[in-house]
């Protein structure tokens, strides 16, 4: 089977990775791919992944049979229905189904109209409303900006002073749209699910993302700085109460107001003392807990793609080993920050880390091209045997243009 995968990020690199794996899959091809791509994978990092007809040209020229999206800006601009209507097979939703992640406002709405747990929220799409708001609302509040924002368009504020310059940060314009949430206190967890219309079958692994900069889940939002799975003290109880209250029940809600949804659903999780509710929706598998998740996993990723869009049975098989991934990302990230410089001591232990921000320089060499950069895997008996490992793997390239948190996983310790 010829496939293609959409992307750039150590999450396609780790998706690749793991298609690379299948018995189904007899060729990848990868637009754009990145440069660490090279050996498992043909990338074609002339087509950019905004050109869809580009896209859509080249998957009809090579036989593409399938089609794996990876990341959410493709989905939420319609690639899936591009290639659909010209009857080639994608795994990822199409434009609509896709705005649960691309619109805040819409995965809100439809949470609240089919009762499935959330924060309380309101929308205010006026600049001054939203100033007045912040005067008396209850604190912190959690201010959400409408449409995708690479998991930095969130503002928690503490303070109304906090408040008050979130609301000048979050409405360039007067009339932007922004969702003010309530607080939710609780421990964070992802859970994704395949989804084919009106049923879910949510992976039977969870991880956890670590979204702040800085140690002790300090400094600012980020796509996230590394992940673990399993998450040993979130219990299998909590995972068959997201599924029956959030998974199930949102696959019926989308099916209900007419969407289709085919692909993978990422539900970002908070455990309260009232169960767990959810913080946001995304229409793709997160980065980077889709690379410990797709290394834990032991069957087939491609057979359970088929089963799902077949509505056969899923029977997925997990390795007994905990993975950890810890990101590398340049010193600045998530705000400005240099390219070029190089990284080294990766490349020949390419099995154990999933590349984001990498291209190769004239020389051939590895150098920096993005905020992300690199994550390194560990795997082991334990989780402190797979954080070590990937600890030890980090140094091995670790240098001064990168930074890194030091406590990947110290959640699942305590
Ligand atoms: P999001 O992009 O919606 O996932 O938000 C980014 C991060 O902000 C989340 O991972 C949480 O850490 C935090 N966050 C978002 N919404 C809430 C909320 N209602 N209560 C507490 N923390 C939140
Ligand atoms: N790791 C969070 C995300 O993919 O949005």
């Amino acid at each position: 089977m010829k496939i293609l995968v959409i992307g750039s990020g150590g999450r396609e690199h780790a998706l690749v990775h793991k298609l690379n794996q299948s018995k189904l899959v007899t060729h990848i091809d990868v637009i754009p791919g990145n440069d660490a791509m090279t050996s498992i994978a043909n990338i074609h990092s002339e087509i950019a992944e905004t050109n869809h007809d580009a896209i859509l040209d080249f998957a009809k020229n090579h036989a593409i049979e399938w089609v794996i999206i990876g990341p959410e800006q493709p989905l939420t601009d319609g690639l899936a229905d591009l290639l659909i209507e010209a009857g080639i097979s994608v795994f990822g939703p199409n434009q609509a189904a896709a705005q649960i992640e691309g619109s805040k406002t819409f995965a809100k709405n439809l949470m609240k109209k089919y009762d499935i747990p959330t924060a309380d929220y309101r929308e205010i799409n006026d600049k001054n409303e939203a100033l007045n708001y912040v005067d008396t609302c209850a604190l912190p509040v959690v201010l959400k900006k409408d449409g995708l924002a690479a998991g930095k368009g969130v503002i928690i504020a503490h303070t109304r002073e906090e408040a008050v310059d979130a609301v000048h940060t979050l409405y360039p314009n007067d009339n932007d749209k922004v969702v003010f949430e309530a607080f939710l206190e609780g421990e964070e967890f992802s859970v994704m699910t395949f989804v084919n219309g009106d049923y879910a079958v949510p992976f039977e692994t969870i991880a956890q993302d670590h979204k702040r900069a800085y140690d002790g889940d300090q400094g600012p939002n980020t796509g996230g700085m590394g992940a673990y799975c399993p998450v040993p003290h979130i219990s299998d109880d909590v995972l068959r109460q997201t599924n029956d209250r959030i998974a199930q029940p949102i696959a019926k809600a989308l099916k209900a107001e007419g969407y289709h949804y085919f692909g993978i659903l990422y539900i970002g999780a908070i455990l309260t003392k009232e169960g767990p509710k959810v913080i946001e929706f995304n229409a793709r598998f997160g980065d980077p807990e889709a690379q410990v998740l797709l290394t834990r996993l032991e069957s087939d990723l491609m057979a359970h793609i088929l089963e799902l869009k077949d509505k056969k049975p899923i029977s997925q098989k997990w390795k007994s080993e905990s993975v950890v991934g810890v990101m590398l990302a340049s010193k600045g990230y998530p705000a400005s920050y240099e390219k070029g410089h190089h990284v080294t001591g990766f490349e020949e232990d390419l099995e154990h880390y999933f590349v984001s921000g990498l291209k190769k320089d004239e020389a051939q060499n590895f150098v920096t091209s993005g905020g992300r950069v690199i994550l390194a895997l560990g795997e082991g008996d334990t989780i402190q045997k797979a954080q070590e490992l990937a600890y030890q793997r980090v140094s091995k390239i670790e240098n001064d243009a990168l930074f890194y948190r030091k406590d990947i996983a110290n959640k699942a310790l305590k």
